[in-house]
């Protein structure tokens, strides 16, 4: 996708493809900086940090960890507690472990001297098919774009998103905002209300921030502001994107999504989720049990960053030192909540038969 005119992708290697380079996430939207990640620790620490973020994204950086290991050394030891090493980066999103398995089980079977060269290749491939992905998922996304439109005669149509679901958590397009950035293309009158998404705010720092780029009509919102334009018919469809979605349609995804769901539900809104096959964990069942919820530090609740009045980079404290915090990361939104998934092999009813289908 486009900055400043320029086409992007999220994630690539340098030109000796001795180094991973990323967009450093943390810096949006006041500062557009690329960091070069060198081995196998600078890999794990950008996916903790949150350098880079969004499930997609971690797992195809995760891949390309294993590629910067296998030049170090390529022997099975190197490449087993590679994998190990990265696995508990981040513990939602299911891609990360997704990602690492598929490295593990390909390389295992290629000799060691070919190693280095071979595991370039899949981690390219998990990149180029997770752009295909999304790109699918924006060709199958805009259909329903198009239904609402057909309904309102043309009328603009507004769509609530959550956190960031862009480009910027995938290598291209996005899974959530992709059939928005399709749509845009294709001048259907849209606009999207962003929700900031607190704590790390990704959705008024990154998805705001992409939807500028693309020149999309947008309007941030506070988390708790959705429920309320929900109610006065100012919101067409909800879509978020997914960081593991289990075997009966259960979505995980950045804490607050269950709510707008909830919200969306009791509005009679279309609630969708958008999000790559290799987002659904067939192996988890039951949504309380099975999926590990991230907790992070409670630095980012009690602080916030930003720019002061000289556009200096800036953080506060906005909470009393006694308090205690709690940040729970991700939240689930049973299936029963969800309108549809939209994968790239179509659009879906959320239930077990439907998704055992997509891996058919
Ligand atoms: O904590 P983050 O920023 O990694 O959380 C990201 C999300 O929750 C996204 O909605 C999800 O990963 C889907 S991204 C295509």
């Amino acid at each position: 996708m486009r900055v400043k005119g320029k086409n992007y992708k999220s994630i690539w290697l340098d030109k000796k493809e001795q180094a991973v380079i990323a967009i450093d996430q943390r810096l949006l939207p006041h500062q557009f900086k690329l960091l070069y990640l060198r081995n196998i620790k600078d890999i794990k620490k950008a996916i903790k940090e949150m350098v880079v973020r969004g499930a997609p994204l971690i797992g195809v950086t995760a891949a390309y960890g294993i590629y910067l290991s296998m030049i170090k050394d390529p022997s099975n030891k190197s490449l087993n507690q590679s994998v190990n090493f990265l696995k508990d980066a981040r513990p939602t999103a299911v891609n990360l472990s997704w990602a690492l398995e598929l490295m593990k089980k390909k390389l295992l079977d290629v000799n060691i001297e070919n190693r280095v060269q071979e595991s370039k290749k899949i981690a390219h491939e998990i990149s180029d098919n997770d752009i295909e992905c999304c790109k699918r998922i924006a060709e199958n996304g805009l259909k329903i774009i198009l239904d609402i439109k057909k309904k309102k005669k043309n009328k603009t149509i507004n769509i609530l998103t959550h956190c960031n679901a862009g480009w910027l958590a995938t290598v291209d397009w996005g899974t959530a905002l992709s059939p928005i950035f399709l749509a845009h293309r294709k001048k259907i009158k849209i606009h999207v209300w962003v929700d900031e998404t607190r704590p790390r705010n990704q959705g008024s720092s990154l998805t705001a921030w992409e939807l500028l780029q693309e020149k999309i009509p947008h309007t941030i919102i506070t988390d708790n502001a959705g429920g309320h334009i929900m109610q006065h018919g100012m919101v067409d469809m909800c879509i978020t994107g997914s960081d593991r979605t289990t075997s009966n349609g259960d979505v995980c995804n950045k804490i607050g999504t269950y709510l707008k769901a909830l919200s969306a539900y009791d509005n009679k809104i279309p609630f969708y989720v958008a999000l790559p096959s290799s987002t659904i964990d067939i192996k988890s069942k039951n949504y309380l049990k099975d999926i590990p919820i991230e907790q992070r530090n409670s630095n980012e609740i009690t602080h916030i960053n930003g720019l002061n009045s000289k556009g200096k980079k800036t953080k506060i404290r906005i909470t009393p030192k006694g308090s205690k915090v709690s940040n729970y990361s991700f939240d689930v939104t049973p299936a029963k909540y969800v309108t549809r998934l939209i994968t790239e092999k179509g659009i879906h009813k959320p239930t077990k038969n439907e998704i055992k289908k997509i891996f058919n």
